[in-house]
């Protein structure tokens, strides 16, 4: 078993927040020593490439969607790739709109076997909008929308067939921060999310545990997708839109372990990593280290295979 790590350097889908150095941020962190020195070993795929302008604001405002579209394509051809040859694609944002991409690649993949796609997403916001009710007309903001097939058609056409994603199949942890027509998709549509009063009351550890039986006794492929803005922005101040009240490192720690540990892993995002933002710091790259590392730590997947001898 393997990870293979695609970086997605731009911030498109929410022009100017900085994202884009995610990518970099976390090769300069030390992510590949540091995993290397654990005995886990992620192959650096390198950059997705995509437009490094914007395309303009459309109808109902929407920004650089043909952009977002085209950034999402490149995404989903890495993602796909490192699928194809038999790894987990670990995609590093860049901004949330991405997640379309990995996703459009993921659900490829669970439908070639056979099996459903299932998402857990850690994020302050559940990115439901779509171009009607989003109040920013920013992509970042739209990505799971379009995945359940709602939004604007250059998104749609992301992926090789739509709905790419069960509204039901979705559950999302750390939300605190939902548009007001957002708020009625969700409901309409049956997505499970997690607003932070149920994770305080519930405990994160314990929902996570809970959505991973459903995944479980699926059979599903599942894609975890980790905004760095779920995360309190006293562990995480380099994101771009950051929202107070959030999950603690040690909590998401936790529920990232124990979804390693579930070895159901098929395709994982960490995005909205705008260390650029944080004034003389890397709290924010220290944070994401650690979720990595307490995340690909916990799969035993990946120390198991070496070791497994056949015995005539
Ligand atoms: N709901 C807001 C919007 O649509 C903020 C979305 C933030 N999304 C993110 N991936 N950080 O503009
Ligand atoms: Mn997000
Ligand atoms: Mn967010
Ligand atoms: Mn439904």
């Amino acid at each position: 078993h393997w990870y293979g790590l695609v970086g997605a350097p731009t911030d498109i889908g929410n022009f100017g927040c900085g994202a884009a150095s995610g990518p970099a941020a976390l090769r300069a962190g030390g992510f590949l020593d540091r995993m290397r020195h654990q005995g886990i070993v992620v192959r650096d795929m390198g950059d997705a490439e995509g437009p490094a302008e914007g395309t303009g604001i459309g109808e109902h405002g929407i920004r650089h969607v043909e952009a977002t579209a085209a950034w999402c394509r490149a995404v989903r051809d890495g993602c796909g790739q490192v699928l194809a040859d038999g790894g987990t694609p670990l995609m590093v944002g860049g901004d949330h709109s991405l997640a379309l991409g990995s996703v459009a690649a993921a659900s490829a993949h669970a439908r070639k076997l056979g099996k459903p796609l299932h998402v857990f997403w850690f994020d302050a916001h559940p990115d439901f909008n779509t171009p009607d009710t989003s109040p920013s007309g920013n992509t970042h903001g739209m990505p799971m929308a379009a995945a359940c097939g709602m939004g604007h058609p250059e998104m749609l056409d992301v992926g090789a067939f739509t709905p790419l994603l069960h509204p039901h199949d979705l559950t999302q942890f750390g939300i605190r921060d939902v548009d007001h027509g957002e708020r009625a998709h969700l409901l309409r549509h049956g997505v499970r999310f997690h607003e932070m009063p149920e994770v305080r009351r519930a405990g994160l550890v314990s929902l996570v545990a809970e959505a991973l039986e459903r995944a479980e006794r699926a059979g599903a492929h599942l894609h975890v997708s980790f905004d760095m803005d779920a995360l309190d922005p006293e562990h995480a101040p380099g994101v771009g839109t950051p929202v107070p009240g959030g999950l603690t490192l040690d909590e998401s720690v936790a529920a990232l372990r124990l979804v390693g540990e579930s070895g159901l892993t098929g395709s994982f995002d960490l995005v909205e990593l705008a260390a650029v933002r944080e004034a003389g710091g890397s709290r924010t790259v220290q944070s994401a280290l650690e979720l990595l590392q307490a995340f690909l730590r916990a799969d035993r997947r990946l120390f198991v295979e070496p070791l497994a001898v056949r015995v005539a």
